[in-house]
């Protein structure tokens, strides 16, 4: 057997990505594991899931660093002292430093909600529903040094019902964040994933 794609996954609230993960984990379909699970809040409901799980968690609190940068190099040393191959940003609310980017280039995913380059930033949701878009989604990117503008690896489309609320269109979103999030990082633990420029090409093995 392939040896397992070594996640970290930050988080910085419910978790509910993180949850799908180790659930696709757990049922086989993604063959990796959660080497370590960092939440800048402490009040994270993610963390009651990685303990419920029996993943290792590490905390660290924007307030105790200096800068972005010493809270990254923290964060770096965190990982690497965990042996992460893949960092997965999974609702984690800070914007992150080139001191994490280039401790893992081409090695951090990030999961949006709409269809980027469409509403980046907070509140995609919102954003859609807003501008009257009649379609939404969501978005797996590789991350760069931007907000929400690295190379696009999957996306997933979801109607904008004349209703819809951020809640309600969040929902639905939400459920097709849970399926590509984990196809995402299954591909890249079969080495499909291609980075060319801002082109991501799957290459079939
Ligand atoms: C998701 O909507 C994700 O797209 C965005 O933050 C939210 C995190 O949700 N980046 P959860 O904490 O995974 O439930």
């Amino acid at each position: 057997m392939a040896d397992l794609l070594k996640l970290g996954v930050l988080i910085s609230g419910n978790g509910s990505n993180l949850q799908s993960i180790i659930d696709n984990i757990e049922n086989g379909s993604l063959k990796a594991v959660i080497k370590i699970v960092v939440s800048n809040n402490p009040d994270a409901f993610g963390i009651a899931r990685a303990k419920k799980h029996g993943i290792p968690f590490a905390i660290l609190k924007n307030g105790d660093y200096r800068s972005k940068d010493d809270f990254d190099a923290a964060l770096v040393k965190i990982l690497k002292d965990c042996d992460v191959e893949l960092v997965t940003l999974a609702g984690f609310m800070r914007i992150i430093t080139p001191t994490l980017l280039r401790a893992f280039p081409g090695r951090i995913m990030n999961i949006h909600p709409a269809l980027l380059p469409s509403f980046p930033g907070l509140h995609g949701q919102k954003q859609a529903v807003d501008y009257g878009v009649k379609f939404s989604g969501c978005t797996v990117h590789f991350v760069d040094e931007g907000v929400d503008t690295g190379p696009i690896i999957i996306q997933a489309a979801v109607p904008v019902m004349d209703d819809d609320t951020e809640d309600t269109l969040g929902a639905r979103i939400l459920k097709e964040e849970h399926k590509i999030y984990p196809r995402a990082i299954q591909l890249f633990a079969d080495g499909q994933l291609e980075i060319n420029g801002r082109k991501v090409k799957i290459i079939n093995r």
